[in-house]
């Protein structure tokens, strides 16, 4: 049986072989920040939450699993995979260390919605000093929604 490949065809094949070398090359943490689609959350609106509204709930649990694969793709190539850090950057593993340290459980959620509040600034801000960019800046690439997923998944990863 003779079979001609449409050129069409071909072109979607080449293009389909291009995506998926692309896409590998993320999986490895390329420079380019990645949008995240949070359709299959409750939508936050305009206004900033203040603490992470994912943190507990019936939402929480896809969040978590939108939030690993958001953080893996925007945060682990300089936050390391699995939020370790190889030392270029903070090991967020540590970042809420001294909440965990309170036994009194209201002084710790108190604690923990402050962290999330600075978690967010950070995020949306990024970090500069003395004209160094430290940190890129993720208002505007990733979404309030995508930043709290990020969050609920830092939430499991955290040490003493
Ligand atoms: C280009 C590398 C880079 C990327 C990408 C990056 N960060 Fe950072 N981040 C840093 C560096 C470096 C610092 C410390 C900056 C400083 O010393 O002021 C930092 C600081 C932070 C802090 C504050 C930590 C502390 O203890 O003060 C948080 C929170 C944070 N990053 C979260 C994130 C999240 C979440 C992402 C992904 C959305 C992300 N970062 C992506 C490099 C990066």
């Amino acid at each position: 049986m003779k079979f001609h490949l449409p050129r069409t065809r071909k072109a979607l094949a080449a293009a389909l072989i291009a995506t998926t070398a692309l896409s590998s090359a993320w999986a490895h943490g390329d420079v380019t920040p990645q949008a995240v689609d949070t359709s299959t959350l409750p939508q936050l609106g305009n206004k900033w939450h203040e603490s992470n509204p994912y943190s507990s709930g019936p939402a929480r649990s896809e969040a978590l699993r939108i939030g690993t694969s958001a953080y893996n793709q925007n945060c682990a190539r300089c936050h390391g995979l699995e939020a370790i850090s190889g030392g270029i950057a903070p090991d967020l593993r540590k970042l809420d260390s001294e909440c965990m340290g309170y036994a009194d459980e209201a002084k710790k959620n108190a604690c923990f919605k402050e962290m999330d509040d600075f978690f967010l600034a950070t995020v949306r801000r990024g970090r500069t000093r003395d004209g160094r960019v430290y940190m890129p800046p993720f208002e505007g690439t990733l979404s309030q929604e995508a930043i709290w997923t990020i969050r609920t998944y830092l939430e499991t990863r955290r040490e003493p």
